[in-house]
Order: C-alpha cells, then sequence, then structure tokens
C-alpha cells in the first residue's frame, strides 16, 4: 500500500485532455520527480491530488484511502501538504507570522499534541531561517521566502509532501542547500512528490522519476533510466544536454 497513489486521472479542460490516464505512487521516504516540459500537465496532476481539481476519471488513494471525493481540508488533514509554483505568502506578515498562520490551521484540526509554537520553532530551525523569521515576507529573497513556504508545510508535520517547482528563482549554493534539505526530511521518514524543472537536481536527488508529456506518462524508472530513454530525451531534455528545451 502507497503512502500516496494517483490511479488512472483523467482531467478534461474543456475539449482537451490535460491529463490521460495518469498513474503514479509516492512510498515513505522516497522522493519521487515529476518532470516534463511546460503545459505538461504537471500542476494539475498536484491540484487533482490536493483537491483543487475534479478529475473525470480516476482516483487518488492516500495510505490505500480513496480521498478521491474529499474536500482539501479532508485530505490535508490525512497527513498531505503542498508548495505553490507561485509563492503564496502573506506579503505584510512576518516570515514567523507565516508559519503560526499554517500551524494554527492544523491546530484547529484537534489531532495535533505537539504545540504550534513549537512546531514552527522546529521548522524554522530544521530549515535555519533564523537570520530573517521577523522580516516581512515581502522584503524576502527569493531563496528566502521559498524556505518560508516550505516551511508553512512542514509546520503542519506531513507524511506526504508535494513541491510543485520549489528551486525556481534559486541561485546554484541555495539549490544545494534545498536540496540537502529534501534529502534529509526524505531520510526521516516523509514522501516527497517533486515537480521541479532543474534536472540536474532532479537526477541528483529523486529516488524515481516519472515524465509527463501532453498529459501523459511517457516514462517511469530511476534516474539513469531516464536519463537514457530516447522519448523522454525527444520530449524534454534534448540531445543529452540534461537542460529542458
Ligand atoms: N484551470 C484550467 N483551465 C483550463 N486549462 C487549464 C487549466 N489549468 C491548466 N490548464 C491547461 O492544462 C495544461 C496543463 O497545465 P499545467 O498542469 O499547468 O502544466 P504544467 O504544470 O506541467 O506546466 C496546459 O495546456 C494548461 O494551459
Ligand atoms: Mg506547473
Amino acid at each position: 500500500m502507497s503512502l500516496l497513489e494517483v490511479r488512472e486521472v483523467s482531467v478534461r479542460f474543456g475539449g482537451h485532455m490535460a491529463l490521460q490516464d495518469v498513474s503514479l505512487g509516492v512510498e515513505p521516504s522516497k522522493i519521487v520527480g515529476l518532470i516534463g516540459p511546460n503545459g505538461a500537465g504537471k500542476t494539475t496532476v498536484f491540484n487533482v491530488i490536493t483537491g483543487l481539481q475534479e478529475p473525470l476519471r480516476g482516483r487518488v488513494l492516500i495510505n490505500g484511502i480513496d480521498v478521491t471525493s474529499f474536500a482539501p481540508h479532508d485530505r490535508a488533514q490525512r497527513g498531505m501538504a503542498r508548495t505553490f509554483q507561485r509563492l503564496e505568502l502573506f506579503g505584510s506578515l512576518t516570515a514567523r507570522e507565516n508559519l503560526m498562520v499554517a500551524a494554527e490551521i492544523r491546530r484547529t484540526w484537534g489531532q495535533h499534541t505537539i504545540p504550534a509554537e513549537e512546531r514552527v520553532e522546529s521548522a524554522i530551525d530544521l530549515l535555519g531561517m533564523h537570520e530573517f523569521i521577523d522580516k516581512r515576507a515581502d522584503v524576502l529573497t527569493t531563496g528566502q521566502a521559498r524556505l518560508v513556504e516550505l516551511g508553512r508545510a512542514l509546520v503542519t508535520r506531513p507524511k506526504v509532501l508535494l513541491l510543485d517547482e520549489p528551486a525556481s528563482g534559486l541561485d546554484a549554493s541555495e539549490t544545494e542547500y534545498f536540496a540537502g534539505i529534501l534529502q534529509g526530511l526524505a531520510r526521516a521518514g516523509m514522501g516527497i512528490l517533486l515537480v521541479e524543472h532543474d534536472v540536474p537536481l532532479v537526477m541528483k536527488i529523486c529516488h524515481d522519476i516519472y515524465v509527463l508529456d501532453f498529459g501523459k506518462v511517457i516514462a517511469h524508472g530511476i534516474p539513469e533510466q531516464i536519463q537514457q530513454d530516447q522519448r523522454v530525451i525527444d520530449a524534454y531534455l534534448g540531445s543529452g544536454s540534461g537542460v529542458p528545451a
């Protein structure tokens, strides 16, 4: 039984099939990559998993329980958290306040024994945010804001984490730092589904990769298999450059 399972999901927008029979799975302690060209349907997969988009067909299961008809907050309560491709922080609040809001929401679910303040402080420690934690979110660098965004997901203590292009806008050293954090979370047992255009990062940290193209999974395997797959090279990786077209 998978921590997260997407079973033959299809989504249609008007006359356009955005997803066709997409299946994937995430296990505890694994970082799973979901890659593919712009418009392939990656964010739509996230929206179906989190309940923001109703699928035409198919199912979503968390720990074997079919949550396809559950509202987004009911899925979150079962241990799922996400970050957004476009940063969605409250600009007029400090970084710490942004974390508190997310942690307090979890408290109202009434199933958490660890106080919100404690979950916030441990996220600050884990992500190394002390230096800027009392600054307003709208003055943070992209790298700092991406950490706060990740922190907001972590304070809910998820079992499975969905990250939509978390390294976009980060420089090389920030990306490396971020990679180390994700590897640490996976070692601690978290399952991670990572949408990311930084192909070297995906190849370095993912245990398992799915490639989407025009709404279909065209390849699934370990990084070495994906890098050598001719369909993936043609659709996304380009002629051996490892850089998305
Ligand atoms: N709410 C929507 N309504 C109509 N079309 C959409 C909507 N969301 C996404 N699409 C379309 O569905 C396709 C997949 O989009 P998306 O999932 O955002 O791709 P990706 O994240 O891989 O870049 C694109 O053609 C996009 O224009
Ligand atoms: Mg997207």
